[in-house]
Parts: C-alpha cells; structure tokens; sequence
C-alpha cells in the first residue's frame, strides 16, 4: 500500500508546502538494509543513582561497534567510565561528528530506589534530546517495578514510563524511545538484555516505540529442569555464543499465513536471519505461498488452519525433524458492530485469529514436536488492546491470544520455551487496504511517527522474539504501532 501523503511531503517542492501551511510531516523511517551498516554514530550515556547494568550497557555498546559519550549524570559512576575507556563530560554537539547529531541515548535507571532520584533523567534528557538525529534511539534500562524490594522503589521504577513514553511522543522525526526492565541476575546475554539492546538501537525497530518490555532469568539461569522427554534445559549461566549476522541459523519455523502481507515479510526476515522456513498457508493461495517461499528455499504447506484435521496435518508434516519457532500469523477480519453481525462471521473469525492457535499449539507440545527452547511468536493485534468499533469479534480474539501468551509463559518455562505476541497497529496491507479512505487515513496518522508500518517492521520484531537469546522475554505483548494513540 502506497502513502501518498508521506512521499509528497517528503519531496523538495511538498516540503515547501507542508512548511508553510504547518501541516505535519512524517519522517520517512530508516529501516534495517544489509548494505548499510546496523550500527553507527555516537551514543550519549546516562546514568541515575547507583546504576547496575553499566558494565552489560558498556560492552554492548563496544560489541556493536558504535562510539560512546557519557554524561555528566553519570558523574557517579565516572571510574566504572574510565575503566571502559569511554568518554566523560557534558556531552557537547561538536562531538557528535558531521552531522552534529547523537545516534541514541541510553539512560540507566537501575539503581533508581525512590522518586527523589528521578532528577537525573530530566538533566539527561534536558540536554541531550535536541541533539538526537532523525530516527535516533531511546532506550531506558530499569527494575522490574513488581520485583522491587520497597514501595518506594517500585514507585519510583514503574514512573519511568510515563517519561519514556512522553519522550517518544516528543521526539518526532522517526525517533523511538523504549523501557526494558531488566531483572536482577537477567544480565546475561542468553536472557535477551543483548537481542533486545541491539533491537531497540537498530533501524529494525523502526516502528516500535512507546514499548516496555520485561526481560527476567531465563530458565536455564535459574536451573530449571526440562519437562517433555526430561531434556535438560538449564545449565547453569553458561554465555550463549551468538552469530548475530544469522542469529536463526539451523533453526526450523513455522509461519501461518504466509503467503502475502505480513506472513510474508515474517518468512523472508527468518529466512535472512538463517532459519530454514515452513511456510503454510489456505489451499486457495498455493501459488502465492510458493512464489514467497521459493527464493526462501522454504517449505510450503497448504492447509486450512480452521479444519478440525489441521492440527494433526501440521504435526504429521513438522514430525521429522521437528520445529525451534512457530509464528501465528494468519488472520482474517469480519468487521461490522454486534447488532448487525451474523454468527458466521463472529465464529469464522474467532476460530481462525484464536481457537485455530491453541489446536495448533496444543498438537505440537502434546507430540514434542516444538522442540525445547522453542519460541512461539502469535500475533495480536492494537483492537485486542483497545477494543475497536465495528471489530467485536475480531478483539475478542486479538485479546484472547495475549490471554493465551501470558496464560502459557510459565506452563512453558520448564522447557525453555517463551511464547509473546506482537500487537500491530496500522500496517500497510491488503487488510488496511480494505478499510474506507477516511477511516484508513485517521488510522494511520495517530501515532507518534504519523504514518502506517511496513509488515517488515512485525516482521523485524517477531524475529528479535524469535532468537536463541531471548530466553528471558516470555509472556509479553509487544505493540509494533508506531506508539499509536490507540490502546496505548
Ligand atoms: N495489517 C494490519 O494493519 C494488521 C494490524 C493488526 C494485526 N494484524 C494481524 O496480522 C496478521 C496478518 O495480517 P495481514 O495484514 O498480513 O493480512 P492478510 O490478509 O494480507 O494475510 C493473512 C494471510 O493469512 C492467510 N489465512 C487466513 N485464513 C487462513 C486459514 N484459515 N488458514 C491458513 N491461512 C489463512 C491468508 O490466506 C493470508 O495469506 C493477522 O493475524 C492480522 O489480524 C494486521
């Protein structure tokens, strides 16, 4: 799907207009492209009371290859800043090369234990934001709130959100800004705390802001034994080695509905990241479903997902050799408000987006064909967040996968296995196309970035879901809405 308005708008002559009647104009987002570099520029860092992840941020940061400052709010933890060899001082523009501009700015806020140490991030934030080019990243690294010791301390950690979601509301210009709290002892790369960094600093989240994401121990930190066939999956904190160029690879994934829009995109960044992809998708759309998967060298099922027989098919074709990530993709819509909606259309639509899910599921843990530490991916969607008029049916079911996500997080934990939904927002698609041009347009325009996703930037984010090394992240909803005004 084409947005008009955002490429003319983004022309010298569109500019000019947009400038002078003060209308707004979406930044064209940078997104990932394996001919440019992931990673580059400079990185301004901060810090609050007592921070606890330096040491993880600081190497991270070295690892990706990008060049670090630290602020002057980091004046507590100068020697920890000197021992990395990074620079300290008030951040000034002149340092930030050509452009002038910062490409992130990191704050940790992990040692934060009470409201009244809340003041650094306004010093940071005051000084630093103007700096922070185009499509910049912000990233906030806290405590879970719920796991903190004192009230006070949970108080003071869970108000991070507020700030991070403010500042990606005023930042604009395709800058996103994120809260991952990180558990004590999740510091390890295995956990996710560097899947999720290297996420949320890439062009790949470029649609993702506004998010707050959880990353705990993962089951093999804390030792717990494996459950199907008594594999064990602990293993003490043993470092997890990571090709982070084909973090998939040797992996096997299953995606639903992958034939076109965002089951597509899902397979052809999995199949990027070296996982080799089964594709499925209704038998009406075999030939669209083979030209995804062919220059994937992938594997094309052609299945019903609402037939009573598909769970056992799917099960039947995966057996062999097994499955490490299944992706729940396919979905339909049948949108019209209650009164007028027929049961056909309540039940289709239910059984596809949510019962198919769980029959699926259901056959393959029963058979271990999900392999330990797999990674189940479904995607939801902003409506089951918000609710959405016209889509009762389709909400309910959009919400009854992120029930399913967090019902499921610990059943599985035993075996390694995380499962999370993405909830997209407005992504340009067949689906969105459908949608009547003002409804369409109001849809795509409320969000902090003013303009639709791309299925890549879902497709982007399942991938992080995806890898080995976010073991930590389980039972969470991760919206890719472009921080939507809608169920925010
Ligand atoms: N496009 C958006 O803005 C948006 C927003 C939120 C959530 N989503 C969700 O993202 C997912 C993909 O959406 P999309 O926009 O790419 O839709 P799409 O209609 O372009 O693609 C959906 C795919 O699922 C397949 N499918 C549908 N029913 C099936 C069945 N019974 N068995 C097997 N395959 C089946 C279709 O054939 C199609 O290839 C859906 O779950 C949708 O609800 C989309």
């Amino acid at each position: 799907m084409n947005d008009s308005y955002l490429k003319f708008v983004n022309s010298p002559f569109g500019a000019r207009l947009a400038r002078s009647l003060g209308l707004p104009k979406p930044e064209v987002l940078r997104r990932y492209r394996g001919d440019r570099p992931e990673f580059d520029g400079l990185i301004a860092i901060g810090a609050g009371h007592e921070p606890r992840l330096f040491d993880a941020l600081a190497k991270l940061v070295a690892s990706i290859g990008m060049t670090s400052v630290a602020h002057e709010s980091a004046g507590l933890w100068v020697p920890l800043a000197n021992r990395h060899g990074l620079m300290t001082g008030r951040f000034e523009a002149a340092e930030a090369g050509s452009s002038g501009k910062l490409a992130a700015l990191l704050f940790d806020a992990s040692g934060i234990e009470d409201s009244s140490h809340l003041e650094p991030l306004y010093g940071f934030f005051h000084d630093t934001l103007r700096s922070l080019g185009q499509c910049g990243r912000i990233v906030v690294l806290g405590r879970p709130p719920e796991a903190c010791a004192s009230s006070r301390q949970w108080t003071a950690q869970r108000a991070l959100e507020g700030l991070t979601r403010s500042l990606g509301k005023e930042a604009r210009r395709g800058i996103t800004a994120n809260l991952v709290y990180v558990e004590e002892g999740a510091e390890s790369t295995e956990s996710g705390i560097d899947a999720t960094l290297r996420f949320f600093l890439s062009p790949r989240s470029a649609y993702v802001s506004g998010q707050v994401v959880r990353i705990v121990q993962s089951s093999a930190q804390s030792g717990t034994q494996g459950g199907a066939g008594g594999a064990h999956v602990g293993g003490g904190t043993s470092a997890l080695a990571v090709d982070w160029a084909q973090p998939l690879a040797g992996r096997r994934a299953l995606v639903t509905g992958a034939a076109r829009g965002i089951g597509a995109a899902i397979a052809s960044v999995l199949a990027a990241e070296g996982a080799h992809v089964i594709g499925l998708d209704m038998p009406s759309a075999r030939d669209a479903l083979a030209a995804t998967l062919r220059p994937l060298n992938g594997t094309a099922l052609a299945f019903d997902i609402a037939a009573p027989e598909a769970p056992a098919q799917i099960a039947a074709a995966l057996d062999e050799q097994g499955v490490d990530i299944v992706v729940h993709n396919a979905g339909i819509t049948k949108d019209k408000t209650i009164a007028k909606m027929s049961e056909a259309a309540w039940q289709s639509v239910l059984d596809i987006n949510l019962g198919a899910q769980e029959r699926i599921d259901d056959a393959l843990l029963a058979g271990g064909i999900l392999r330990d530490r797999g990674r189940i991916v479904a995607v939801s969607s902003i409506s089951g967040i918000a609710g959405n008029l016209g889509q009762t049916n389709y909400a309910t079911s959009k919400a009854g996968v992120i029930g399913r996500v967090q019902s499921m997080a610990p059943r599985l934990r035993a075996r390694g296995i995380t499962i999370n939904a993405v909830a997209p927002g407005f992504i340009e698609t067949q689906m969105t196309a459908k949608i009547p041009l003002t409804i369409r347009e109001a849809g795509r325009r409320m969000n902090s970035m003013s303009q639709g996703g791309q299925p890549v930037d879902v497709a982007q984010t399942i991938a992080w879901l995806a890898q080995p090394g976010s073991a930590g992240i389980s039972g969470q909803v991760v919206r890719v809405c472009g921080q939507s005004l809608i169920g925010a």
